[in-house]
């Protein structure tokens, strides 16, 4: 049976480890990268805890090559800010009954892509897998996580059953998640306490364990609780403070993914993380100042 081709857009780390993992697992991959950056030479992966640095194949083209109607499976493996726009330059390229995997973090990108290309199936997935590239064609598979898998449109429920068959062929794990909403808005609600605020103290996620920066998480955690509480969203039984403390802990040694953006002198998330609690309080009349205070703080710096 001839295998279904998965076209990824975004050849960054993300990108070539979805992209990796799959062709390794049989399936053709079309790797998109931008038209500014060069294709890499070779693209290799060492899968998590390996030493080896295995090859892989992956048909290299940019988005304003592919021919229309070629794209069936797409993932969108770009950073949240370039998502829409990064589809939006391929649209020509989708088939009628298309599916449209999104892989951003935060929220707001995936919901304004499933806005967007509402005729397509939407499914999204919630990463916890980290993942660095070395050179621009080699990845390393650094972080264990599972990804969650959940339908964002009435297309993505008939579409997600066959292509989570697809995706556990891979050798990265992947499960069904029937709450992709409460999901998203779980790891977001992580983030938030972590991710901008180790930007502004250019720390180690564990660097957050001092009574000053720990204060912070706290006031960053009660704002998101009075947030998911207000739209009937789930909260750990322990609470969000406890839940972030033990993240902190678990990741001491990391260093965030918005940290490494600013030490890449890259844009942030932040748009899609504080900035997306923050427009959802605004809409539910609820103050969120400590949100405000890290936001703006991260657009005055790094933006
Ligand atoms: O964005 C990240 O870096 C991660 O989601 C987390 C959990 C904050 C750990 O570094």
């Amino acid at each position: 049976m001839n295998q279904t081709r998965w076209t990824v857009l975004g050849a960054g780390s993300l990108g070539c480890l979805w992209g990796g993992y799959l062709n390794m697992a049989g399936m053709p991959v079309t790797l998109i990268h931008r038209h500014s950056v060069p294709a890499p030479d070779n693209l290799t992966l060492t899968p998590f805890q390996g030493n080896a640095e295995i090859p892989f194949q992956a048909e290299l083209t940019t988005a304003k090559e592919c021919p229309t109607e070629s794209i069936s499976q797409l993932i969108v493996a770009t950073k949240a800010p370039d998502a829409l726009d990064a589809v939006r330059g391929i649209a020509h390229a989708l088939t009628p009954d298309a599916a449209i995997l999104v892989l951003q973090n935060g929220m707001g990108a995936q919901q304004a892509i499933a806005e967007a290309f509402n005729d397509y199936a939407i499914i999204a997935a919630c990463i916890t897998d980290g993942a660095y590239r070395t050179s621009p064609g080699h990845v390393v598979h650094a972080g264990k996580g599972v990804s969650r898998i959940g339908a964002l449109n009435e297309k993505g429920l008939q579409a997600e059953a066959a292509v989570l068959a697809q995706l556990q062929k891979m050798d990265l794990a992947t499960e069904h998640c029937p709450d992709i909403y409460q999901a998203l808005w779980n790891k977001l609600a992580i983030n938030i306490a972590i991710n901008g605020l180790t930007a502004l103290d250019q720390c180690l996620n564990g660097e957050l364990r001092v009574p000053a920066r720990l204060a912070r998480v706290k006031k960053l955690c009660q704002e998101t609780e009075q947030v998911m509480r207000a739209l009937q969203l789930s909260l750990p039984e322990e609470g969000l403070f406890y839940l972030a403390q033990s993240v902190i802990e678990g990741t001491a040694h990391n260093r965030s993914s918005m940290l490494q953006d600013t030490q890449k002198g890259k844009s942030t998330e932040i748009e899609y993380i504080n900035g997306y609690l923050l427009d959802q309080a605004h809409t539910l009349g609820i103050d969120t100042p400590e949100n405000q205070a890290v936001y703006d703080a991260v657009i005055a710096r790094f933006h």
